[in-house]
């Protein structure tokens, strides 16, 4: 039985009817991980706001604010990528999004309230949030196409290019003069 399955599997599928047809492990796995960046994105709609009421500058606050609205979304994406596998969106609690989050909180409560510094780590936290989210959306955009899920492919793919966007605006940001602006700050 699984040998036929195996014969008639190409390494490009045209449409999602294969994996939908079954339970394999690595469907399983791709499942977990929906679940897990689920969590994540979720929680990040609460803790960027914090972030953002922290930062110091309108030009961190603008670009933390736009990323909040695209993390909604994001939360919506992730909800018709379980519905197109014909199952209910479920969160699992992400170990590693919980911590990056905690960090985000740490380094606002270790820096001065309306300094420079303060956006320095709020961009370096953010930035690690992002390329953790990259790196998550990159294998998931990967296993969807193996998985022959071409439609939820191209649903994370629109996720992976903004996490991607948003991780240069913040470059842009740190390297503009945040950073430099902060060398000069003096020691609290
Ligand atoms: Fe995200
Ligand atoms: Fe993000």
């Amino acid at each position: 039985m699984a040998k036929a399955k195996t014969a008639t599997r190409s390494k490009k599928r045209p449409s999602s009817a294969g994996a939908a047809e079954g339970n394999t492990q690595l469907m399983k796995f791709f499942t977990d991980a929906l679940k897990d960046i689920y969590w994540a994105e979720k929680n990040l709609t609460k803790a960027l706001p914090k972030l953002m009421k922290a930062a110091t500058t309108e030009e961190l606050k603008a670009a933390i604010k736009t990323h909040i609205e695209q993390t909604k979304v994001q939360v919506q994406r992730l909800e018709e990528v379980f519905g197109l596998l014909g199952k209910k969106a479920q969160a699992k609690k992400c170990d590693a999004m919980e911590g990056l989050i905690k960090e985000g909180e740490s380094v606002v409560e270790d820096t001065e309230d309306g300094s420079m510094t303060r956006d320095v780590a709020i961009i370096v936290a953010s930035q690690k949030v992002e390329h953790y989210e990259i790196a998550t959306y990159g294998s998931l955009v990967q296993l969807s196409v193996t998985l022959g899920l071409q439609d939820a492919a191209d649903i994370l793919a629109e996720t992976l290019q903004e996490e991607k966007d948003t991780d240069e605006i913040l470059t842009g940001i740190a390297e503009g003069n945040i950073n430099w602006a902060a060398e000069q700050e003096e020691e609290a």
